[in-house]
């Protein structure tokens, strides 16, 4: 797959209109655990504390990141891209762009994560966010969050 230049790419408010392209990112990133397409939908309709940015390219849905901003607090509800276009960068530059969108209403940022999901726990690293616990069973099956944050101002 050719690496997307950051000139060729656009991210933007999902709309009810992407939740198709989403929902099949979805579906092959997170297999048993995938949220269901109604709660896209729910999420962009009716959730007034929900913001949803797709990453595009060449009209094709290829990220997407949601957040819930309660006052000042900002948390990541979901992040993906495509399996196709992994590994360049694009992850990193989608979570950017969803800290400098909350970075003015909010201090701070955090977010779960599965303890093996040693890729997105790099890529969080790698933007500044620090452990803060571990919420066990999080996932059911056995399968514990860390809890991840970062402040937004520093
Ligand atoms: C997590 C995810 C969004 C990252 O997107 P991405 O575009 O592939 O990520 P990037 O290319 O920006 O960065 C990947 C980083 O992980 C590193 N990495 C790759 N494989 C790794 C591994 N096995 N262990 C640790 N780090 C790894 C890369 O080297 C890169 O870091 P670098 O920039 O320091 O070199 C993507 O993998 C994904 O959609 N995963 C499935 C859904 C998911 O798990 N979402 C997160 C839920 S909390």
């Amino acid at each position: 797959m050719v690496k997307p230049t950051e000139q060729a790419l656009n991210i933007r408010l999902m709309t009810k209109e992407d939740v198709p392209q989403v929902f099949d990112i979805e579906r092959i990133s997170f297999n048993d655990s995938s949220w269901s397409i109604d709660a896209f939908y729910h999420e962009i309709e009716q959730n007034e504390f929900a913001n949803y940015f797709i990453m595009e390219f060449n009209q094709q849905v290829i990220g997407y990141i949601g957040m819930w901003i309660v006052v000042d607090q900002a948390q990541i509800t979901t992040v993906a891209i495509d399996n196709a276009y992994r590994g360049y960068g694009l992850g990193q530059l989608l979570l950017k762009y969803a800290m400098n969108y909350a970075q003015t209403k909010c201090e701070v940022m955090s977010l779960e994560v599965k303890v093996e999901n040693a890729v997105a726990r790099h890529v969080y690293t790698n933007l500044g966010f620090q452990y803060g616990g571990k919420r066990k069973n999080y996932y059911g099956e056995g399968e514990d969050a860390l809890v991840m944050w970062v402040n937004l101002n520093e």
